[in-house]
């Protein structure tokens, strides 16, 4: 099977061919970043347009990268949710569009599946069960993975996402969007310790977390210095140290809970080098195995719905031909292929 995988959920473009027996052939990835910086976050109509601008010479030149022509794909995956709609609606009817004049099978992908697929197309990769920890900037979930499709969620965000509190508390420090990556590089010339800072809901039992009084515990702490450089670079610090640690404490304690070996950490926050070394160590500590996708494939990209699309395809799973996007769609609805 030789299947085409477009991302279309948000600010990036994805296609990508993922081969069942080669693997991934070709990828390509286009970011958005400058289209919605000078407005300090996702502009949706501005994303829907530059994905219709972009997608079909991603698709061209994803083919080109695999050293094939369309003709050769047997089927379609493209996210269908969750997502911006325009976004989504973008990705959706092209995909449906070339699958209905090439004669081949689309399916509809879930995005948050295809992050928590995309460390199984790196060598080694993780056998089931295993629990995720999905970090994104819309999702913050422990997942208990039986299968694809099978998934038990045990915990989540009940406020703002890991990814959404790294964006709004860059707002705050006015460092632009997107704001992850640009708090862990200031963070990487501060002191975490200078600053208390809490690690929300961990002294209680369960595993749901919660992000949006950090933000407020971040103003006020800036708010109680000079704003130096040297002050922000400590209040970043602070900051990513606090949810990198309540993160790795309700991972642990999902591990304990659960006994299952191994942990697959994905989605945008999981390029976090913090927490990657930092839950590297816990995981070792626990006797346990974790991986990760590569960096380039921690954020949105259409290689993990490729892949995601394929296992679901070659499982004879079989859709309406039909342009669908759910802007809202739990992971939990999802049933396995077939
Ligand atoms: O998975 P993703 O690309 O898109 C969603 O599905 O949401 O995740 C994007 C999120 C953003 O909130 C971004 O700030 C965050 O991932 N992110 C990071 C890092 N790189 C991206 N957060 C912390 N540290 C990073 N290095
Ligand atoms: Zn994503």
């Amino acid at each position: 099977m030789i299947v085409l995988g477009i991302e279309t959920s948000c600010d990036e473009t994805g296609a990508a061919i993922y081969h069942a027996e080669r693997g991934l052939l070709g990828h390509r990835l286009h970011s958005q970043i400058k289209i919605h910086a000078e407005y300090g976050g996702v502009v949706p109509e501005l994303a829907s347009r530059d994905h219709i601008r972009k997608l079909i010479p991603l698709i061209r030149q994803a083919c080109a990268d695999a050293g094939i022509d369309t003709s050769k794909l047997t089927g379609i995956a493209y996210t269908s949710g969750p997502g911006l709609i325009g976004a989504l609606l973008a990705g959706a009817s092209v995909a449906r569009s070339l699958a209905w004049s090439l004669k081949i099978p689309a399916v509809g992908v879930h995005h948050m599946e295809g992050h928590l697929l995309a460390p199984l197309l790196e060598p080694n990769p993780p056998v089931f069960p295993f629990l995720a920890l999905l970090v994104s900037g819309g999702h913050t979930q422990l997942v208990h993975v039986e299968a694809i499709g099978r998934y038990e969620i045990l915990g989540e965000s009940v406020d703002d996402a890991a990814g959404e509190a790294f964006d709004k508390t860059a707002k705050m420090l006015e460092l632009g969007y997107p704001g992850g990556p640009r708090i862990a590089e200031l963070a990487s010339q501060g002191d975490a310790h200078r600053f208390n800072f809490p690690r929300p809901m961990t002294d209680r039992p369960g595993l749901d977390f919660s992000f949006s009084g950090l933000k407020t515990h971040t103003i006020v702490t800036l708010q109680s210095t000079q704003r130096t450089a040297q002050d922000r670079a400590d209040v970043a610090a602070g900051f990513q140290e606090a949810v990198v640690d309540t993160l790795l404490i309700k991972t642990r304690r999902a591990l304990q809970q659960t006994g299952l070996q191994r942990l697959v950490v994905a989605g945008g926050v999981s390029a976090n080098q913090l927490m990657r070394e930092k839950l590297k160590i816990m995981t070792s500590k626990e006797g346990c195995q974790i991986y990760f996708p590569r960096l380039e494939f921690c954020g949105d990209n259409g290689a993990m719905i490729a892949y995601a699309g394929c296992q679901r395809l070659m499982a004879g799973q079989l859709e309406p031909m039909e342009i669908s996007a759910r802007p809202r769609w739990p992971l939990a609805e999802l049933a396995p292929p077939g």
